[in-house]
């Protein structure tokens, strides 16, 4: 099935303090030089799709700024800016609206104060919105983005992360209109049910955070077992780097917002 099509992306430089970002397990310190090489390497391949990319400057402030998915949901009928539940990470959506302003004519927020919810837990796909519960997004949340996307026509099902994982997305993607890829563990819970699932080869668990932009899919580099079913399946796929984004739990979808503005 043929999925919604995206014109735009948004992305933000790796800053300086990106070294000392979050993470669930210290594996050491990302090599910054490699990380914006693999970024560098993201955004072409974004570009290569013809997409219109708007490249933000570092925010040093921010050490998890590059993972700007985390800030906004983009829908085609508006954005709606997040409130992360990492307290260091809530002033990087205040940071990412007036960008999404400059682009979109509606731009709602999460404004419950206690009501967090990080886009890394939503997953959009051709008929519903899964937000899945996690340590970074809570009922508050889920339910204040209920009410703004109903108001849109969307419905949105509300789903669990798996207990240690970090996001929603972290165990999965969306590949095309109607096929996820994803963990055994996430699909374990029953939540793509009357979906396609592929899921990622015994091992290979770090590479369920992909991209779908269009035809194209972002697929990070060092899994073989699961590249080769995704190429056997039929897609297009491109291997990029993420070696210093998993030292800080980051993958493919928290490196950009992807949409058509409205
Ligand atoms: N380091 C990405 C995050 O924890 O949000």
């Amino acid at each position: 099935m043929r999925a919604y099509r995206f014109t735009h992306a948004i992305t933000c430089q790796p800053p300086q303090t990106a070294v000392n970002g979050l993470r669930a397990v210290d594996t050491g310190a990302p090599d910054l030089a490699v990380m914006r090489a693999h970024h560098a390497d993201y955004v072409a391949a974004l570009k290569s799709t013809g997409a219109t990319v708007v490249e933000l400057p570092a925010l040093e402030a921010f050490p998890d700024s590059l993972f700007v998915e985390d800030t906004a949901l983009c829908l085609p009928q508006g954005a709606v800016v997040m409130r992360p539940g990492a307290p260091s990470r809530l002033g990087e959506a205040a940071e990412m609206a007036p960008h999404l302003r400059a682009l979109y004519s509606d731009v709602r927020q999460i404004e419950g104060v206690e009501n967090f919810i990080e886009a890394g837990d939503i997953l959009t796909t051709e008929t519903e919105i899964l937000v899945g519960r996690s340590a970074r997004t809570n009922a508050g949340g889920v339910a204040e983005l209920a009410r703004i996307v109903a108001d849109w026509g969307h419905n949105l099902r509300e789903v669990f992360t798996p207990p240690g994982v970090l996001h929603f997305k972290t165990d999965c993607s969306l590949l095309d209109g109607e096929t996820i890829l994803a963990t055994e563990r996430l699909d374990a819970s029953g939540c793509f049910k009357g979906y396609r699932v592929i899921h990622t080869a015994p091992g290979e668990e770090a590479s369920a955070n992909a991209i779908r932009f269009n035809d194209l899919v972002l697929f990070p580099a060092g899994f073989p077992r699961t590249r080769d079913k995704l190429i056997a399946a039929g897609f297009d796929l491109r291997e990029i780097g993420n070696s210093e984004c998993a030292k800080l739990d980051g993958g493919m979808s928290c490196l950009s917002l992807r949409f058509t503005p409205s």
